[in-house]
């Protein structure tokens, strides 16, 4: 295929812009200005579209973002009574919508499918808000949901939120210490899970998973009393590959039994406006997982506006997100923001590539999907795997494409755009991140003019610049870290239990703006480019990992001294995760210490984030203050020649040895 003209803008279509809400750049300019200037009249007026039981009593937005003033705080429309389940489910109902369809479900296999209209889904959140307050949940207690992308997963968050209680969903693919460490850090009460799944032809043993982490709860005294089962696998053909299922009575309850005998009546709790919705654990520059937390009217009202504005939702629309539950993607546009615009959403509980390539194109067909929205790496194995998989499939009803996660590369953007998309589908390349609730940089479909590999301009309201390593804003062109000078309704309002980290992580690096932790450029005509992370976080397949994290994992391994975790680039994955070892004294490196330490990160962090590849070495090299220069091991796995200044290098020779490891490709034994 032709290589894309990086300085080609695509326009909107005709046909995109008839229908769009916002069809011209003007139009969004003009709003965009206006948010700008008054971005509380601007959200005010949205905020009146949702119902509130009483409205905010004190200013509509309070906050700061100075440390040199104060302690960090956001909050948007305190003293507002609402109850997002309400407005999510119970309006719609009422409004006549009742035998709209909320979701078709697709399992792992094309046969399993199941659909709920939104008359359905209110009835089955009752039931399980009912499930969740017969066992002793109420307002502002935490339930784990370690469960695959399913309808049932969406009601436990949407009953969780129906009663105040605040949800933390753990990603399916987390190991069971990941687990663990999650749902104490969180003071989880409940845990909801499923008795398993599968990816392709492998099982994924989520109770088995499950079971070792409540007993690690229990072991280390946070004891978790109650455990909810959903039959997952009721509707698999693979039956003979379903291993045993752990089962304890005294603490595991079955979906379908507790489901069975509630009321489907439930009274939603009137929640303040600032009172906590959810918490979301992400990976942070130090071991620990940050549980990102976000609250009910600020995060409705954004996450409602992104869906309906960035996608141009309308009610006939069917809407594919590919991403798990388990991330901010799945949360914002699998459930709030969707469920917010009345949409009917397709879910899927499998791989792109099982049965065969061809799954994401065939189910686009079988559903009518007009909406898909994916990640990079999932499009980059699919364009590997060949074009034919996807001009078999003919969706002619597809309208608009979208890209999360991670910078699109121009060429996997054409792919998208000309085969998949077949030129006639705006790419919308959503910029944003676990911390900001929804894209916060992104093109609206009838509006922005695209360039392949550029999120483009900011949503309304939003002010985006870049900033030199001294924090000086760069004014016009340039590069530098992207940083975010006002705030927003849908950005987090803390870390869970550590505020203080909060502060440091976000407001601190640059004072006065937001950090996002990603270098950016901007170029003439005010569009941003997003480079990627600046901070020790590597990007595999889209999902987030600290070194810090992979690092203390290593240093588990009893023969390993010290590690160092960086990224490379990877063809597929966008980063692959390299890690450097020193062994302990008298210890050998050999085929089976790998072999222990790929283990040993699967268990404690999960598969995502085995290494690629490890390099053992006689030291790392290192700083005066002892800091590992990772900026350096870097370069050296992206084989650069100019390594940069490394006067501050306690050793020197280091960068001969490390040369000479990598080159071989370090297959030594
Ligand atoms: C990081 C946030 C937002 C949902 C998924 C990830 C990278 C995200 C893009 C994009 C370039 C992107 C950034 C960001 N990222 N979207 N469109 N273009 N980079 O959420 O796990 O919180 O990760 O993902 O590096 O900081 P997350």
């Amino acid at each position: 295929m032709k290589s894309p003209d990086l300085s080609s803008v695509y326009s909107p279509s005709h046909a995109i812009q008839n229908r769009a809400y916002v069809a011209s750049l003007d139009e969004y300019l003009k709003i965009y200005s206006g948010a700008i200037e008054d971005p509380v009249q601007f959200w005010e007026k949205i905020s009146k579209q949702f119902f509130w039981k009483r409205q905010p009593t004190g200013p509509f937005l309070n906050y700061n973002f100075d440390l040199q003033k104060g302690p960090i705080f956001i909050k948007w429309m305190e003293g507002g009574l609402t109850n997002i389940c309400y407005n999510l489910v119970d309006r719609h109902v009422q409004d006549g919508y009742g035998d709209k369809i909320a979701y078709y479900w697709e399992g792992n296999e094309p046969n399993e499918q199941k659909q709920i209209t939104y008359q359905a889904l209110l009835k089955d959140i009752c039931k399980c808000a009912n499930v969740l307050k017969s066992l002793g949940i109420q307002k502002g207690d935490r339930v784990a949901i370690y469960m695959p992308t399913t309808i049932e997963a969406i009601v436990v968050m949407l009953s969780c939120a129906r009663i105040g209680a605040i949800h933390m969903v753990v990603f399916a693919g987390f190991s069971a210490d990941a687990l663990t460490e999650r749902m104490i850090d969180g003071k989880a009460k409940l845990l909801v899970t499923a008795d398993g799944t599968f990816r392709g032809t492998k099982f994924v043993p989520l109770k088995s998973i499950a079971t070792q982490a409540l007993l690690q709860c229990k072991a280390t005294g946070h004891p978790i009393n109650h455990c909810i089962v959903f039959n997952r696998l009721q509707t698999t053909k693979q039956t003979e590959h379903i291993p045993d299922i752990p089962w304890d009575d005294a603490i595991d309850h079955s979906w379908d039994a507790l489901m069975a005998s509630a009321s489907d009546l439930c009274e939603p709790e009137w929640v303040d406006a600032e009172d906590p919705l959810f918490i979301l654990y992400t990976s942070g520059s130090t071991g620990k997982p940050k549980g990102i937390l976000h609250t009910s009217g600020g995060y409705l009202i954004y996450a409602a506006t992104l869906f309906k504005y960035a996608f141009d939702y309308h009610l006939e629309d069917i809407f594919f997100c590919s991403g798990d539950l388990g991330w901010i993607t799945g949360h914002t546009f699998n459930v709030y923001g969707a469920l917010a615009c009345k949409s009917s959403s397709l879910i899927f509980d499998g791989i792109p590539t099982y049965p065969d390539g061809g799954r994401f194109w065939d189910l686009i067909d079988r559903y009518q999907v007009t909406t898909f929205y994916t990640a990079p790496t999932a499009i980059r194995t699919l364009m590997r795997l060949g074009s034919s998989y996807v001009t078999k499939h003919s969706r002619a009803s597809l309208r608009i494409l979208g890209s999360v996660g991670e910078p699109i590369d121009p060429s996997t953007w054409s792919w998208f755009y000309q085969v998949v998309g077949a030129k006639r589908c705006p790419i919308i390349d959503t910029f944003w991140q676990t911390e900001t609730g929804a894209p916060i940089i992104c093109p609206l479909p009838g509006a922005t003019p695209l360039k392949p590999g550029s999120a483009t301009l900011p949503f309304w309201g939003i002010v985006p610049t870049i900033v030199d390593d001294d924090g000086v804003e760069i004014i016009g062109e340039g590069q530098g870290h992207l940083v975010i000078k006002n705030p927003w309704p849908g950005i987090a309002r803390t870390i869970d239990g550590d505020h203080q980290r909060f502060e440091s992580t976000y407001f601190k690096p640059y004072n006065g703006y937001y950090y996002t932790g990603d270098a950016a450029k901007r170029d003439a005509d005010g569009y941003f480019w997003i480079i990627g992370r600046t901070d020790d976080m590597l990007n595999s397949s889209g999902h987030l990992i600290s070194t810090a994290e992979i690092e203390s994992a290593l240093m588990q391994h009893p023969s390993v001294a010290e590690a160092a975790a960086v990224s490379a680039p990877h063809a597929i994955k966008g980063e692959s995760i390299h890690c450097f070892i020193v062994l302990k004294h008298q210890s050998v490196y050999n085929q089976i210490i790998e072999t222990e330490i790929k283990s040993l990160i699967r268990n404690r962090l999960g598969a995502f984030a085995v290494p690629d590849l490890i390099y053992p070495l006689p030291a790392l090299p290192k700083v005066g203050s002892g800091k590992i220069m990772r900026r350096l091991l870097k370069k050296i796995v992206r084989q650069e020649i100019h390594l940069g200044d490394t006067s501050t290098l306690v050793d020197e020779n280091i960068i001969e040895q490390l040369r000479a490891f990598t080159l071989n490709k370090v297959k030594i034994f």
